[in-house]
């Protein structure tokens, strides 16, 4: 299967320790479980006993079920809840710019959907704020439960595309149709929740560029990395009260110098400071900052190419 030859998935297994399937992954009820522990954790301090359900500690993205996945992000709602609408508003204000769900509008894309939840306010329904929307990700599960969750009637503007991002820009061409991609339709490429934190660096760099060209000079890359002047906040009170999401862990797995954590279940997350977004985009990528606000939570930063490609 192609999936499996890619080279960004290639990456991340080496990263991650291999997968642990079968009675180890979560069904739908202990899903629910791990969602309703979570939820309590998040309102009302750290757990009085055990986990509810094991953790999916050892899973890797490509194959994470959706119901893991949703009750892991179900905990970050309340964590995260402001810099969701943040996210929203942020991608939502460069959209229109662009021309929103007008005939010229721009398409919206965001490499590592997951289950969706960021482009749905973007792009269904009267609100919408683009003209196309294509959400791209590796996991297959996810992809399907993206299809599934678009209402039908908006089926010939919005997509979600089983891909890597590594391919952004020859996928984009392969698979949509040319209205959606033409020289002179505007994008903005985002990749959200952190989404770019947990790629290997060897990843995140391709990953960049292709959003970068795909973007190009009159269009935004938009990058929403997780706060690195929040990561004491997130240890003591995001991460420490959700171990289904990253597992048990002790001082020694947090990097206060880096702002990253990484637990010996194989979760790693790296936390980002606006100075250090800045010097990403302006060095790293090379790529112009046009905006860069720190709200809560977040550092959202949408840049573009300085030449064309
Ligand atoms: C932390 S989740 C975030 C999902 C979504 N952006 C959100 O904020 O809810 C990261 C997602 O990126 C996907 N992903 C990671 N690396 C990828 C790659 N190289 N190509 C495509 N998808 C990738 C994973 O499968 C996963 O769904």
């Amino acid at each position: 299967m192609v999936l499996l030859r890619s080279p960004a998935l290639a990456a991340w297994r080496r990263l991650r320790p291999p997968a642990r399937l079968g009675p180890h992954a979560l069904g739908a009820a202990q899903a629910r479980a791990a969602s309703a522990h979570c939820a309590t954790a998040a309102l009302s301090g750290p757990p009085a006993g055990p986990p509810v359900a094991p953790r999916p500690a050892n899973e890797d993205w490509a194959s994470f079920s959706v119901e893991q996945w949703r009750s892991a992000a179900y905990c970050s709602k309340s964590f995260f809840a402001q810099l969701s609408e943040d996210t929203t508003d942020f991608i939502g204000g460069l959209c229109d710019e662009l021309g929103g769900a007008d005939e010229h509008g721009p398409l919206l894309v965001e490499v590592g959907c997951g289950t969706g939840e960021a482009l749905l306010p973007l792009s269904v329904g009267a609100g919408a704020r683009c003209r196309f929307a294509l959400g791209i990700d590796f996991n297959p599960a996810f992809i399907r439960y993206c299809r599934e969750t678009v209402p039908e009637e908006c089926g010939s503007r919005v997509k979600h595309l089983v891909g890597d991002a590594t391919d952004l820009v020859g996928l984009c061409q392969r698979e949509l149709p040319v209205e959606w991609h033409a020289e002179g339709r505007p994008k903005v490429v985002t990749c959200v929740g952190n989404t770019i934190g947990i790629m290997p660096q060897e990843v995140r760099a391709k990953v960049y560029q292709q959003m970068m060209e795909l973007a190009g000079t009159d269009g935004y890359m938009v990058v929403v990395y997780w706060n690195g002047n929040r990561f004491g906040d997130a240890v003591q009170n995001f991460y420490h009260k959700n171990p289904q999401l990253c597992g048990e862990f002790t001082g020694a797995s947090v990097d206060f110098d880096t702002c990253t954590l990484t637990t010996p279940s194989g979760y790693s997350t790296h936390w980002t400071k606006p100075e250090e977004a800045r010097h990403i985009f302006e060095t790293e990528i090379g790529a112009r900052v046009v905006k860069l606000q720190e709200s809560g939570n977040g550092v959202l930063v949408a840049g573009r190419a300085m030449w064309p490609f």
